[in-house]
């Protein structure tokens, strides 16, 4: 009886609402109570990255995960035993909804320059403390654009990833020049002389001889991008999910 009520409070995370109270009451419990809070800069990330993510601290109920989380937790050779790296969660609303479509808590670890959470290792995902062949997935949710050298976290996750495993890479899709996003937020992530990946192809390119099996595509078919005057509600997403070989 205790083991299908714990089931089913789990299951109730993959409703943005419900994550949404239980991750501030995680947050305020750890932050304020625990008073447990890690934060570290890395010289591979563009200087705004810490300011610009600590703004977003307190929402746990975003659906653009859904485009990784969801197809990722059909496929069949993922159990509750696959051991998950989440790469940028910043919070807990990433590894919340994995164990609402039903990944095992004990399995899942996110990886951020910054945490709270003791689910949420502190580190610099160009370089980190993980054990060779240590995952058999690896989630990348609109992390990537800050990498001065997405290169360098390709090597460094090829490193940990097992053989064979599952990669989830999603990015916003944009149009917005640096000027743009200067106008929009007041500063700029992206320094000058640095270009985000912009469509599937240039993400599996990173990965180049090491791509196997691509089992999700989505190149921002509607092509929505934020502009300098507003953002858009709905903006299109790039995501790509494949396997690799060592
Ligand atoms: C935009 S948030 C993504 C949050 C969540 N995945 C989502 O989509 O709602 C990007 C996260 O990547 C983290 N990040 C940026 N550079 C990093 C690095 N070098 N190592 C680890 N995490 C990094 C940031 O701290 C931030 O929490």
């Amino acid at each position: 009886m205790l083991a299908k009520l714990s089931k089913i409070a789990r299951q109730l995370l993959i409703i943005p609402s419900v994550r949404q109270f239980v991750g501030r009451i995680r947050l305020f419990y750890f932050l304020k109570i625990q008073k447990r809070w890690q934060i570290i800069s890395s010289e591979n990330a563009f200087d705004n990255t810490n300011a610009h993510n600590l703004r977003g601290l307190h929402y746990f109920d975003t659906p653009r995960m859904n485009i990784l989380i969801k197809p990722i937790s059909v496929l069949e050779f993922l159990n509750h035993d696959s051991k998950i790296l989440v790469v940028g969660p910043r919070n807990e609303g990433d590894l919340l909804s994995l164990i609402g479509h039903g990944f095992s808590k004990d399995n899942i670890r996110g990886l951020d320059l910054m945490s709270y959470s003791p689910l949420i290792d502190v580190g610099d995902m160009h370089q980190t403390s993980y054990a060779d062949n240590s995952f058999d997935v690896i989630i990348s949710g609109y992390t990537l654009g800050y990498s001065k050298d997405p290169q360098k976290w390709v090597q460094e996750s090829l490193r940990i990833a097992k053989n064979g495993a599952l990669f989830g890479i999603a990015v916003e899709y944009s149009e917005m020049t640096n000027d743009d996003v200067r106008k929009l937020c007041g500063y700029e992530i992206v320094e000058e002389g640095y270009r985000e990946c912009n469509s599937v192809q240039e993400i599996l390119d990173l990965f180049s001889a090491h791509v196997d099996h691509i089992y999700f595509s989505h190149d921002a078919p509607s092509k929505r991008s934020h502009t300098a005057d507003g953002l858009v509600s709905n903006p299109s997403r790039i995501c790509v999910i494949f396997t690799i070989k060592k």
